[in-house]
């Protein structure tokens, strides 16, 4: 598919979305939102790929936030639908059956620090840094950032970063628990690709039962132990299973078909 606002390359399996925006430090309009939520299912569709990046165009920014100059005139009804269709897109994101590692090239504001959290990991470059600035602009963050937040780094740092507005520099991040590494930005997709291509030697239907399972603690309504139990016993109906575990008592290497 054509984005207009993303590029797209699939790699030895790897689909990298590239957030193609870097006049406005690639800040999330509409479009560019469904887009990525687009794509991140045509990742998940497609059989040829077993994970995916997402990160920005040039090397200042990942993402500096939703774009102000879209919602700037908005009503409150407005801004409550804009809010609610990014929800849907990061939610999307956060329930991928496939890996999705945010490979955070510089800046990550606002929408770009919540699109962020809402991969299952994130790889920083050393110059990256985090906020949620939006208290600067009169406003809540309104793609989830008070909620990934929270969950990511604890209620006492998320509340000071959320009322301070203060930028998080990539170490801390790293010691916050916000980000899973750091590195130098030349290494950055190279790091990212890595963990993915370590991540496809597992069982793809195991590893998105993992994704269902670690979401179910967070989600209202849903009791993760239950949901673990119940995605262990599905396991036990794949093909994979039976090749993970015969492949294990013949001493040799499993050979996964998402089946
Ligand atoms: N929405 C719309 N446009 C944005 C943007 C955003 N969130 N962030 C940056 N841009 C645009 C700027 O308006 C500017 O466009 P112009 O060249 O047409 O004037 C361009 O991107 C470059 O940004 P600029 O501010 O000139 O770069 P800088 O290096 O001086 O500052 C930031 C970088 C990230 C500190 C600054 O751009 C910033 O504070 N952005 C907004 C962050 C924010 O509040 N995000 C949360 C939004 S809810």
């Amino acid at each position: 598919m054509v984005y207009n606002n993303l590029l797209t390359q699939i790699t030895d399996g790897i689909l990298t979305i590239t957030i193609n925006r870097p006049d406005k430090l690639n800040a999330l309009n509409y479009e560019t939102i469904q887009e990525i939520g687009k794509a991140v299912a045509e990742g998940n569709a497609n059989e040829t790929v077993s994970g995916m990046i997402i990160t920005g165009a040039g090397e200042k920014a990942f993402v500096a936030g939703a774009d102000i100059s879209e919602f700037a005139h908005f009503s409150s009804s407005e801004a409550e639908n804009l809010s609610r269709d990014g929800n849907l897109v990061f939610h999307s994101i956060e329930q991928s059956a496939k890996p999705v590692i945010a490979a955070i090239n510089g800046f990550a504001l606002g929408g770009g620090c919540e699109l962020a959290m809402s991969c299952q990991l994130r790889v920083a470059a050393e110059h990256a840094r985090f906020g949620q600035p939006e208290v600067n602009l009169g406003l809540t963050p309104g793609y989830a950032g008070t909620q990934r937040l929270v969950q990511l780094i604890g209620k006492g740092k998320a509340l000071e970063y959320l009322m301070t507005a203060d930028m998080i520099p990539a170490a801390e991040a790293h010691r916050l628990g916000l980000v899973n590494y750091v590195v130098p930005a030349a290494e950055l997709h190279a790091k990212a690709t890595e963990i993915l291509q370590k991540i496809a030697t597992k069982a793809p239907l195991a590893i998105a039962a993992v994704i269902r399972c670690v979401n179910g603690y967070f989600r209202d309504g849903e009791n993760g132990f239950e949901t673990e139990i119940v995605e262990f016993g599905k396991c036990f109906v794949t093909e994979d299973f039976k090749e993970g575990t015969r492949a294990f008592l013949e001493k040799r290497k499993a050979e996964f078909k998402s089946k």
